[in-house]
């Protein structure tokens, strides 16, 4: 659980997102928050009290009056052992609001009333795009950044006033992805991460082509991490089932070939390139533009293949180079293999896996490698072994003398 313990104070204000708000507790609890419901008069008009009572199992308040409390000072109470003060959705009136230090209500009393060091104040717009885009209302956001806030948002798209734009609120999920975020180290902050993940495919026919049993996770996990690390992270990803991780730029592609053209168009500005894709290490010499025809009496057809580009290898000896890392899948040998990878591919890092034992499953245990150490992380989440992965990268960064050494 990804929020274990944590004490958030969502607050809720009049808008028609707040239906949104109901879902969004559900989520929070069920990564192991605690919730504390705060209305505005105006959301009132969109949600009654009770469901958020309901799903949250604890009072809703709403009142800077409220008597509830022995000394009457819900807005100290509330906000003292709060570790963030999430506001979703974010009305335009109460932005502006909180941006100009008013506190005319509870909740805008409870963001000021905040102890800033130990509670995050996270905001999730909300409002029509005339509004959103108004000199005021970007005036009013840019000023909330500086003081410190998140903002989690806009969406663009279809608003339930008819028109389209930016304006919505994003998603529960992407909003609990931003809170957990929040919580993390932001060692990787102003870095620009490139990651390549999943399988490849490569085509035989227009219908029948190679690929292997890689099912991203892995990929996709350490993307999270770094973008959680306040990375720019761009994920390059073979087929895969997975959703892009919220607030990563993805690139799809089938072929090895294509992988290769999409990476060295982003590499030049990245400052990492973390190689976790199971390339297919060859493709058919040639592909049949018709589909291959099974003939009764005849024979199977032979497959010429030929070897692929390799990708890490191909970055790693750039004259300039991000930081590379790259990944060995070993059946055996583990780390004789994966340091043998280390110095031919010539890269800084190689995390080792087992295999099968890290394919397709939500946990792997990991060693990482480099010239001269092996260091075991235990069995843990993909998510968290990815984190574990990025705070060694900054480390190693943090430490990096000479970008021209190859992929070091
Ligand atoms: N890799 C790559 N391009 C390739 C093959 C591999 O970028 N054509 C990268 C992988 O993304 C991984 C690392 O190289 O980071 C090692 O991949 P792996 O499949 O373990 O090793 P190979 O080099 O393919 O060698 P082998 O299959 O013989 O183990």
């Amino acid at each position: 659980m990804e929020l274990s313990n944590r004490k958030i104070v969502l607050g809720v204000t009049g808008g028609i997102a707040a239906y949104k708000s109901c879902e969004l507790v559900r989520r929070l609890r069920e990564q192991g928050a605690h919730v504390q419901a705060v209305m505005t008069h105006s959301a009132r008009n969109f949600l009654a009290p009770a469901s958020l009572q309901a799903l949250t199992g604890m009072p809703v308040f709403d009142d800077l009056w409220d008597t509830r409390m022995s000394d009457g000072m819900a807005h100290i109470a509330l906000s003292r052992d709060a570790d963030a003060i999430l506001v979703a959705p974010a009305s335009a009136n109460f932005l502006a609001k909180i941006a100009n230090g008013l506190c005319d209500d509870l909740l805008s009393t409870l963001v000021l009333a905040r102890r800033s060091a130990q509670c995050k104040l996270l905001l999730a717009p909300a409002m029509n795009v005339e509004m959103w885009e108004q000199p005021a209302t970007q005036r009013n956001i840019e000023r909330l950044r500086a003081d410190g806030a998140l903002i989690l948002g806009p969406a663009h798209g279809d608003q339930a006033c008819g028109e389209v734009g930016a304006g919505r609120m994003i998603e529960p999920d992407e909003i609990l992805a931003d809170l957990v975020a929040a919580f993390q180290s932001k060692c990787l902050r102003g870095r620009r991460v490139l990651i390549t993940a999943g399988p490849t495919f490569e085509p035989l026919d227009p219908v029948r082509g190679i690929t292997n049993r890689s099912s991203g996770k892995m990929g996709y996990a350490l993307a999270r991490a770094a973008r959680e690390a306040g990375a720019d992270v761009t994920l390059v990803s073979g087929p895969t089932m997975l959703a892009a991780p919220h607030g990563v730029r993805r690139v799809e592609v089938d072929s090895a070939a294509q992988m290769l053209e999409r990476v060295l168009a982003a590499v030049e500005t990245a400052d990492v390139f973390i190689a976790v894709a199971a390339v297919a290490d060859w493709r058919a010499a040639s592909i049949s533009p018709l589909k291959l025809k099974k003939r009764a009496s005849a024979e199977p057809p032979t497959l010429q293949l030929a070897n692929n580009p390799d990708i890490l290898a191909t970055v790693a000896a750039l004259p300039l180079p991000p930081l590379c890392v790259g990944f060995a899948a070993e059946s055996e040998r583990l780390i004789e293999h994966a340091r043998s990878k280390l110095s031919s591919k010539g890269v800084a890092m190689m995390v080792a896996n087992s295999i099968p034992d890290a394919l397709g499953s939500d946990e792997a245990e990991l060693v990482i490698v480099d010239a001269t150490t092996a260091r075991t992380l235990p069995r843990a989440s993909k998510l968290e072994q990815g984190r574990r992965i990025v705070a060694a990268i900054a480390d190693r960064l943090a430490t990096r003398v000479d970008p021209g050494e190859p992929g070091t």
